[in-house]
């Protein structure tokens, strides 16, 4: 079927990370504290997100790690190692490694993703990030002082791309023969090396493995800076994003399409993936009593010492986790840091206790829409889908496996009775599943969209 014709339905993505993105999660009744660097249970995730029929099962990743970081990001997989094992432990479900553009070579990663890709019969995406140099310490790692500034790794990450695009189609689709009565193995005049000598790359060519049942691993990319949606515009197929109510995913949803529309390409054929943190059960009550069992997990003593290394010059001695931001003036302070112009006014319009706070800033806060019946969150998901705010959802799940299990066995029935999700996969590859085409050879002719 092809794009047009199928009716839109609801894109999901899984995240799979550890015990979840609770930053305490780990210490949860249900989790297993060594799940970050245990394949067979990251095999039963990415086998329940299949069972459910998600598109995506996502690996994050980053490139460095202090005493503050994240517990499930101490001891874990190289991502494309990790997608490369999901793959092989499932048949249809699209498997996003996260690559960065920022301390790599593109014939590296274009070698290693294409490897998995084909490995996988056509289910790789490419999560694309410059980044996030959240422990402080990156370029250490990497033989320099000082992490790339902003923009620069913007206009690395546009040539990085192109080099990774370019190296991808080395060879056209009919280029090997392997006609072993002519002793033709491939035709020369369908292998291509790109030149490539760039600002920041010189790359000859050719790559040694061709191109994939869907062509190339599907793009993807996080980035919702200015410069990392102008990126966007031009190279992602799906795009992340997290908002924590209607009227903010809107907006980002329609000033995306617009940009991208601008661009020169079909708005259509890139997925905005809403981010969210659902916590569900059977009733709104027993939703939110699990919403407090595991913000409880946090100590006074860890989530304090927190707050005032993120906040300095504000003294928290006086506080408690359960006091609100509005107490303390978090909510109102004039602070450039950009992670927390993104968080303040989720602070300030929600007031929440500062246990919520340090949730939030460490990336797991589950708004009321999303705390609730699976009824409740099927409802909220419906609306953001059909009131233009998402093509879809990034499940981050506060606690896994449970909020997964969770979301597979409650929400996405019903979704699917509703219409709204698919009950069966349509194809085989990640592109089938997104309804994007494979990407033309430009040595050839342009090719339908996959209808497989
Ligand atoms: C669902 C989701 C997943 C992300 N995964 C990663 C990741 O694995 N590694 C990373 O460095 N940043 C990740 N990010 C963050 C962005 O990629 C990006 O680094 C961050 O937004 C800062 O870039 P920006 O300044 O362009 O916004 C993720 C963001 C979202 C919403």
């Amino acid at each position: 079927m092809s794009t047009a014709a199928r009716k839109r339905q609801i894109k999901l993505s899984a995240y799979l990370v550890g015990t979840g993105m609770h930053v305490a999660s780990w210490r949860h009744p249900n989790a297993q504290p060594d799940a970050s660097i245990d394949i067979d249970y990251y095999r039963k995730l990415a086998q329940t997100a299949e069972r459910g029929k998600f598109d995506i099962a996502f690996i994050a990743d980053s490139l460095a790690i202090n005493e503050q970081s994240h517990p499930n990001i101490l001891n874990r997989y190289e991502p494309i190692t990790l997608i490369t094992a999901l793959a092989a432990a499932t048949t249809h479900i699209g498997v996003v490694a996260t690559a960065s553009t920022s301390y790599i070579e593109p014939f590296n990663l274009a070698r290693s993703l294409m490897s998995a890709d084909h490995i996988s019969k056509g289910r790789v995406g490419w999560n694309i990030v410059t980044t996030r140099d959240l422990s402080g310490n990156t370029a250490l790692n990497f033989g320099s002082k000082e992490h790339y500034e902003h923009a620069h790794r913007y206009k690395r990450a546009e040539e990085f791309v192109k080099v990774v695009k370019g190296l991808w189609d080395s060879w056209e689709d009919d280029a090997f023969i392997r006609d072993k009565e002519s002793g033709v193995f491939f035709d020369p005049s369908k292998l291509h090396r790109i030149n490539h000598q760039g600002e920041f790359f010189s790359v000859q060519g050719p790559l040694n493995i061709g191109r994939s049942p869907q062509g190339h691993p599907v793009l993807v990319q996080a980035g919702t800076s200015e410069n990392g949606q102008n990126f966007a515009v031009h190279s992602a197929e799906v795009i992340f994003s997290i908002k924590y109510n209607l009227a903010d995913a809107q907006l980002f949803y329609r000033t995306f399409k617009e940009k991208t529309a601008a661009a020169g390409r079909n708005p259509d054929e890139i997925y905005i993936l809403q981010g969210i943190f659902p916590i569900i059960a059977e009733t709104d009550e027993a939703a939110d009593v699990k919403r407090k069992q595991l913000e409880a997990l946090i100590t006074d003593e860890q989530g304090l010492a927190f707050l005032a290394d993120y906040f300095p010059g504000v003294d928290f001695s006086p506080f408690t986790l359960e006091t609100r931001a509005s107490e303390t003036g978090i909510d109102r302070l004039d602070f450039a840091k950009s992670d927390y112009v993104k968080h303040q006014p989720v602070i300030a319009r929600e007031n929440p206790t500062l246990r919520q706070v340090y949730s939030l800033l460490t990336g797991s806060f589950s708004g009321d829409h999303l705390v609730g019946t699976p009824e409740k969150i099927a409802d909220t998901l419906q609306q953001w889908f059909e009131e233009g705010a998402a093509d879809g959802f990034m499940l981050l799940a506060p606690l896994l496996p449970d909020g997964l299990d969770d979301f597979v066995n409650l929400v996405v029935p019903i979704l699917q009775q509703r219409g709204l999700f698919r009950t069966e996969y349509e194809g085989s590859t990640l592109r089938s599943h997104l309804g994007l085409p494979v990407p033309a050879h430009p040595g050839a002719p342009a090719s339908a969209p996959v209808s497989s």
